[in-house]
Order: C-alpha cells, then structure tokens, then sequence
C-alpha cells in the first residue's frame, strides 16, 4: 500500500510513519515544511519524503494522490492560542488547505483518512461524546477559538456527503488530547504558544509559573500516542472495510484528568527526575483568568471525554497507557530533546 501523508513531520505524522515503517511492507510518501522529527525515517527506502509546502507544491500534491491508495492530510494548526490570535490563517490552512485535497481525493477516487478533532463537539454538555450522536455545540462568532472546531466541522460534512453520494471513500477519525514525546515544538512553548502538556513542560524547564487558566477545573482526557498510533494503523489496516465512511473517536477515557490535576503530576515528575531533583528552584503554579492568558476570543471545554464503544467495536482496540505514565515518557523526552538542544 502507498500511503500518503501531508504533514509528516508533525506529531501524529511523525510517529505513524515510524509505525507504519517499523511494522509493514507499506511505503510513505510525505511532504511538510521540515524533517527535524523523522530521524531514521528518512533514510528507508519505503519513505519518499519532499520538503515542501502544502500552499505552494501543488502539482507534486495533485500527482501523489494521483498515485497513492491512501491520503492522510495532517497539516493543521492545532494550537488554541493560535485560534484566536491568527483566526485566518486557521481557516486558509486548516480548511481550504485541506479542501482542496479532498476535492483531488474525490477525482482520483482515493480513500482519505481525515483527521476530524474532538473539538468538533464544542461545548456538548453530554458526559460521554458520541459520534453518531452528540450534538455539536459552538460559542458566538466573536469568541474566535470555534473557528478551529468550525473549519473541521464542515470538512467533516462535506467529507461525509460525497462518501455517502459514494464519491468517496473515507474515515474520519477524533483525536482527544494526544500526548507524547515531540507534541509542539519546544521553543513554540518557551513563546508561550503550545498545548497544555508541552506549555507545563517548558515552563518547569525555564522555572517560569504554571498558569492555571481558570483555576484549572477544566478536564481532558489524555491519550498516549501509541495507543492513538495503534487504532490509527486498525483505521489503515480496514479489515473487511470495517471503517468504511465512519467517524471513529480515539481517545482514553479512564485518563480524565482536571488541569490542575495535570500541573501537579508533572511538576512532581520533574522534581523527581535525576538530573532535575537537586535544581534550588521550581516553577510555582499559579491561577490566571483566560481572558489574561487568551484573551477576549476564547472560550473554554469543561468537560471532553470520548465514547470509544465504536473504536472497541470496529478496531477491537483499546487504550491501555495510564496518564503517569504517559506524562513521564513525554516529559522524559522533551528533557532530553532539551539537553540535546543545548549540549
Ligand atoms: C486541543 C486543541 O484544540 C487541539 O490540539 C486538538 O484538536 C484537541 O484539543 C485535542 O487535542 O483533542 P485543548 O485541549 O483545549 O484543545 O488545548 P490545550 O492547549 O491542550 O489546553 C487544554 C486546557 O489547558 C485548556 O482548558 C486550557 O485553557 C488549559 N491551559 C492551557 C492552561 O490552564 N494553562 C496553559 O498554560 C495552557
């Protein structure tokens, strides 16, 4: 199988290659801005990779889909801070970037493998969220961050619609908080600009404050990539075409943790880590309200925990990496990626 994957440098793409290079006879064609996450991956020869950029290298986009079984377009700006800072840019990447490869999936008759979000629920106030179910509840225009949630919400149905048209043939899968090693990039965090987990880390590292936004009663459940990568590969697999125009949450629900709750495990982690237990100082956890650490256009998640019944049912696939554990193989990483950076 060709698979092609724009964005392979990111987070996700960047661990599925390996797994897809570590475990099968497939090859990966990958296009994205830089290669610094793909380490040995870069010298297999099942791996094709172009340094490109998913504005720009159209031809080589339109020719590869031409080409591959299976398109998976990562390439997303998947940053809270970064929705409401740069809203636009948002929609021009995160939707018509990725349009446009639809629309090419569509003439070529491709399956494309999308990444969905679990922020395309909202503000659901459903305990559990269901795919086929729940209803997708966004804020006002003006608070900005939906625009991330609203981008992928309607390439989810126009992805859906020419899949039940039988113009396509798709599986929308949801990430919910996956975390591990290489998340965001560091310096992004030193800036101020990156995920929950990767924003903690940096800062234990440069000893600034934790910020609780809202006091950090806010839960998410966090989801190690691995167990994310392993449903993935069910999803690529398709056995007996069981992810057939499906919409498949991959999350780990028995992770769900508040953030106050986050702050504290990994603060413990770091003190706890051997080059780090006998540092004179550590950051202090401080509350900041979300208008301070956002600004006016965010509104927060209170509650985000996936049903993963149709991941068990149709992947026979579950989580098993426990959120200590998790945290401590991401933390461990980016430590050492830090040491790296500075040796
Ligand atoms: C994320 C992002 O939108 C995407 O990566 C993705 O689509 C999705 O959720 C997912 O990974 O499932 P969110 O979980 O809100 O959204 O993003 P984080 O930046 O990781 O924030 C999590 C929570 O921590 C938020 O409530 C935020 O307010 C809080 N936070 C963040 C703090 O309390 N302090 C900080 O320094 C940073």
């Amino acid at each position: 199988m060709k698979v092609l994957i724009f964005g392979v440098n990111g987070f996700i793409g960047h661990h599925l290659t390996k797994r897809i290079l570590n475990t099968t006879d497939w090859s990966v064609y990958g296009m994205d801005l830089g290669f610094d996450r793909l380490g040995k991956s870069l010298d297999n020869p099942r791996f094709h990779f172009l340094e490109g950029d998913i504005s720009i290298n159209k031809e080589w986009i339109e020719y590869h889909i031409k080409k591959c079984d299976v398109i998976i377009p990562l390439v997303a700006i998947a940053t809270p801070k970064q929705y409401v800072e740069d809203p636009i840019g948002v929609f021009n990447l995160d939707f018509e970037m990725n349009l446009n490869v639809v629309k090419h999936c569509v003439k070529y008759h491709k399956r494309i493998v999308f990444p969905s979000t679990s922020e395309v629920y909202g503000a659901s106030a459903e305990p559990e969220f269901k795919e086929d179910e729940t209803f997708l509840v966004l804020g006002p225009i003006q608070k900005e961050r939906w625009i991330y949630s609203c981008c992928k919400q309607l390439l989810d149905r126009v992805i859906y619609a020419h899949g039940t048209r039988g113009d396509l043939d798709f599986t929308l899968f949801r990430p919910f908080n996956w975390i591990g090693p290489r998340l965001d990039s560091l310096d992004a965090a030193k800036e101020g600009s990156s995920r929950v987990v990767t924003q903690f880390i940096a800062e234990l590292l440069m000893k600034h404050p934790i910020s609780l936004v809202d006091g950090g009663r806010q839960k998410r459940c966090f989801t190690y990539v691995d167990d994310g990568i392993d449903a993935l590969m069910k999803i690529l697999e398709n056995k007996d075409n069981c992810c057939k125009n499906e919409i498949i949450n991959i999350g780990n629900p028995d992770n769900e943790y508040s953030i106050k709750e986050l702050a504290s495990i990994l603060k413990s982690l770091f003190m706890e880590h051997p080059d780090h237990k006998d540092d004179k100082e550590f950051s202090e956890i401080i509350e900041v309200s979300a208008d301070d650490y956002y600004g006016k256009g965010y509104q927060d998640i209170y509650t985000r925990k996936p049903s993963i019944e149709k991941a068990c049912r149709l992947l026979n696939w579950e989580p098993v990496t426990g959120l200590e554990e998790s945290l401590k193989m991401t933390l461990y990483s980016f430590l050492e990626e830090n040491e790296t950076a500075h040796s």
